[in-house]
């Protein structure tokens, strides 16, 4: 008997609801018209008194003016952060500590509404994503580190775990709460101090985690917040005093750092860029690997290191895979970040949009098949409807390389050897996905690939407690669970 195809109508996929606008109210926030340096517990001006202004990538309007520091206002945060570390933080009891964590944990949830509103208005994710991802995972990180501030001799028995002094955290704009969360929680429940600084396109989430930090009481100079570009970032990474550089971003900046630290006693971890196969097999539930797929690479904009941006279909359900992809990407509703009826938001910047544009073009050029959703987009701000690349070839550059947007490359495949093959063929080794009705085919294909994370029947899914990081030019170290606190300890 012939096996009944699920078709895209009976997914619901091509229900033809038009949704009425449905906006966040944006009232409530509080926003500065201009942000200080955030060092010592205070808000100081920075030395050479210059700001630069952060936008709504959505509508292109000035939200906030923010310091720009140079050398000096580093070298004032990184004294602050090594005075504090050497007078305060690595003298308290543990089980002091953790009390301040978790009052910055129970302060953001309280203010989670506001935190979600701005996030989306700095860096144009949807507030569906603001608020039911970034946000909560950004408060349970601290939960799930202040926990573990007291019970470091448990986490690492017959060790005698021992901080390392100031840690230099620089963060990238694709989650801008979230990241500072996963530097700052682990680094002060294992009694170091921090010098942060957030992208220079999103420093807004992270100067409000500032404020709550001020109201926590948490003693003056543990935590520093920073903002400026890359040659702020440059001075945090070179100062002596610094003896831990955790950076998330590009892998050209990572190797820059990785250069600048070679023969310093400074510990590193780098998370980089990625390039993740998403790999759906005959026998995987096609509906649900479509949504999948579709949520791995789509939603928030593909900016998501780990993002599923390579699609690798067996030959059998390609036809069918690519139909419901077409179709559902026409549903996507790409516009306003705080609505939430929103599937895909602003592109973070203007830069990032002409680098997304400039890949489109490249892979139209190499003679791709080339599919874009026909759905409208805003006429003002940066954004970019969902695109596929059909019967991409493995050396394509658009397959090889991380573009960072709403762009999925889609590959066919035969045998499980040629798609491992494939999906490792490549500078990055961050996470994959796999989808497949067979246990033994899940865990075959796991131990397989060379990839920090992979999920199986489901996509980036993400918990405080389970570690995170990647293979090859994806970086090293891992953050998350017990592997993020050992990067910041001498054991
Ligand atoms: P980037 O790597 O330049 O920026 C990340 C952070 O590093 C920012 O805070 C920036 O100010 C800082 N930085 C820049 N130069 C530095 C230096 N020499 N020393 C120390 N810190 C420095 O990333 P960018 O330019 O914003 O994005 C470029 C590409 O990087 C994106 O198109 C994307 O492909 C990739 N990317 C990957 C991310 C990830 O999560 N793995 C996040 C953001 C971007
Ligand atoms: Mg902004």
């Amino acid at each position: 008997m012939a096996k009944k195809e699920n078709t895209v109508e009976d997914s619901g996929f091509l229900t033809d609801w038009k949704y009425a606008p449905a906006p966040e109210d944006n009232k409530h926030i509080r926003l500065n018209k201009k942000y200080d340096l955030f060092i010592n517990g205070k808000f100081v001006k920075p030395v050479k008194g210059k700001y630069f202004d952060t936008i709504n990538p959505a509508t292109e309007q000035k939200l906030a003016e923010v310091a720009d520091a140079d050398e000096k206002d580093v070298d004032t945060a990184v004294k602050a952060a090594k005075n504090a570390y050497d007078k305060v933080w690595k003298k308290m009891p543990a089980k002091e500590r953790a009390k301040y964590i978790f009052r910055i944990a129970r302060l953001m949830q309280e203010r989670a509404r506001e935190f979600s509103v701005i996030e989306s208005m700095d860096g144009g994710k949807p507030i569906r994503e603001s608020r039911d991802v970034d946000v909560p995972l950004a408060a349970n990180h601290f939960f799930y580190y202040a926990g573990w501030a007291d019970k470091l001799e448990y986490a690492f028995p017959n060790r005698n775990p021992q901080p390392l002094g100031v840690a230099g955290q620089i963060i990238p704009w694709n989650f801008p709460l979230l990241m500072a969360a996963w530097k700052i929680a682990p680094a002060l429940a294992t009694g170091n101090t921090v010098v942060l600084k957030p992208a220079e396109t999103t420093p807004l989430t992270a100067l409000k985690l500032a404020e709550i930090i001020q109201e926590s009481g948490l003693p003056d100079g543990v935590v520093n917040i920073i903002t400026g570009h890359g040659q702020t970032g440059a001075a945090i990474v070179n100062h002596p005093l610094v003896n831990k550089v955790a950076f998330t971003g590009s892998t050209d900046v990572g190797k820059i750092i990785q250069r600048a630290v070679a023969g310093t006693n400074k510990k590193v971890t780098l998370e980089l860029g990625g390039k993740a196969a998403n790999i759906i097999f005959e026998d995987a539930p096609i509906n649900q690997a479509v949504e999948g797929i579709v949520n791995g690479i789509f939603f928030n904009q593909g900016h998501v290191c780990c993002a599923g941006s390579r699609l690798f279909v067996q030959e059998g359900v390609a036809d069918e895979v690519i139909r419901k992809l077409k179709n559902r990407i026409e549903k996507l509703i790409v516009g306003d970040p705080l609505d939430k009826n929103t599937d895909i938001g602003a592109i973070n910047s203007k830069e990032q949009l002409l680098k997304i544009q400039d890949y489109i073009k490249i892979g139209k050029d190499e003679g791709n098949d080339f599919y874009q959703s026909s759905c409208s987009i805003p006429s003002k701000g940066f954004f970019c409807r969902p695109t596929l690349f059909i019967n991409t070839a493995q050396s394509s550059r658009v397959v090889q390389e991380e573009i960072f947007g709403p762009v999925l490359t889609i590959q066919t495949f035969r045998t499980i050897e040629e798609v491992i093959e494939k999906a490792n063929n490549i500078p990055y080794g961050l996470s994959a996905g796999v989808w497949t009705d067979k246990g033994s085919k899940i865990f075959n294909l796991t131990s397989k690939m060379r990839a920090g994370v992979v999920w199986a029947n489901t996509y980036n899914k993400f918990d405080p407690a389970s570690p995170f990081g990647g293979y090859k030019e994806s970086g090293f170290g891992r953050e998350g669970g017990l592997h993020g606190l050992s990067g910041y300890l001498n054991m």
